[in-house]
């Protein structure tokens, strides 16, 4: 199989991720890379444009290339995917398709679950639309959850290359070297030391907080130039720079097997990462081409 799109570092396949795993070209890979990243069609209850599968169907379908994935992740790599929420049909409850979907995808691929994210979207529309605006009988559904899975219970990773920023008041402390350590009402007995020390910024959560609105992007002013259509679920590039940074090294093989418009290969690019993608559509690659001209 031979990459429709390279660069450098990367190669983008034009093909589904079912047909990249079973090409003879891509055996190579197997035990090779270090990260997993993605986001698949989520399980929808009616399709959407790129034909996401629903129900029963739609587990099948995924565990069986969330199974084949874990042959070809090193032995101490990630696979960190996204997956949306989903609603009923006519209803205002919850689907638990998702969660269900997450425990086939670790219990048939033999992963373990290190760490669960949730992306919060500061610019989500209000949906569902039907219970949020016209009933209101709920709130904006603002969140996804990034599933942070792994062949074994330590894979790599250094929370060091993901710190934070300081908060002022952490500046302020630091500069002053006054904290008022002892014992809380927790019963936590905090040490003055580890409060005071400067570790070059904060620990993040595991609440990654993004707004899906990007204007000025070369990746937007390409497909506008040359009259592409965007494509319509695209994830900010910062979440995938997040995972690579914390869980890669330079040098390292990131692979996307539901690429669209390349954004995990934007971001392994200028981190100075190897990538591989796979994407069915071409409209898409072509799009993504955008986002490796400076
Ligand atoms: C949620 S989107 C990924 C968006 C991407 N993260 C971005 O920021 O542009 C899922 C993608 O998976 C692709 N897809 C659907 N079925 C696929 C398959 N069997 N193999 C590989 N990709 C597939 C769709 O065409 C779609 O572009």
């Amino acid at each position: 199989m031979r990459p429709v799109f390279q660069t450098r570092k990367g190669k983008c396949f034009n093909a589904s991720v079912e047909e990249v795993l079973s090409s003879r070209s891509f055996l190579k890979y197997k035990g090779k890379i270090n990260l997993i990243f993605t986001s698949p069609p989520f399980p929808l209850n009616r399709k959407k444009k790129y034909g996401n599968k629903i129900g029963q169907e739609y587990i099948s379908w995924l565990t069986n290339i969330t199974k084949s994935l874990n042959e070809f992740l090193s032995p101490d790599g990630s696979f960190v995917i996204e997956v949306g929420n989903a609603w009923e049909p006519r209803e205002p409850v919850m689907s638990t398709l998702p969660i269900e979907a997450l425990l086939e995808v670790k219990r048939t691929g033999n992963y373990f679950l290190c760490q669960q994210f949730i992306w919060f979207n500061t610019a989500k529309l209000p949906s569902p639309a039907q219970w949020v605006n016209v009933d209101r009988v709920r709130v904006k559904d603002s969140f996804t959850n990034i599933w942070w899975l792994s062949k074994v219970p330590r894979p790599k990773a250094d929370n060091k290359q993901v710190l934070s920023d300081y908060s002022s008041s952490m500046q302020k402390l630091l500069k002053s070297k006054k904290y008022n350590a002892g014992l809380r009402p927790s019963e936590h007995n905090i040490g003055e030391e580890s409060f005071i020390t400067d570790n070059q910024g904060s620990i993040p959560s595991n609440i990654l907080i993004c707004a899906n609105t990007q204007s000025n992007s070369s990746y937007l002013r390409y497909c506008k130039d040359h009259n592409i259509e965007l494509h319509p679920a695209r994830m900010p590039v910062y979440i995938a720079e997040f995972f690579i940074k914390f869980l890669t090294n330079r040098g390292d093989i990131v692979f996307d097997p539901f690429a669209g418009s390349l954004t995990t290969c934007e971001s392994a690019e200028r981190l100075d990462r190897k990538w591989l993608a796979a994407e069915p559509e071409i409209k898409y690659i072509e799009g993504g081409k955008g986002r490796f001209i400076s």
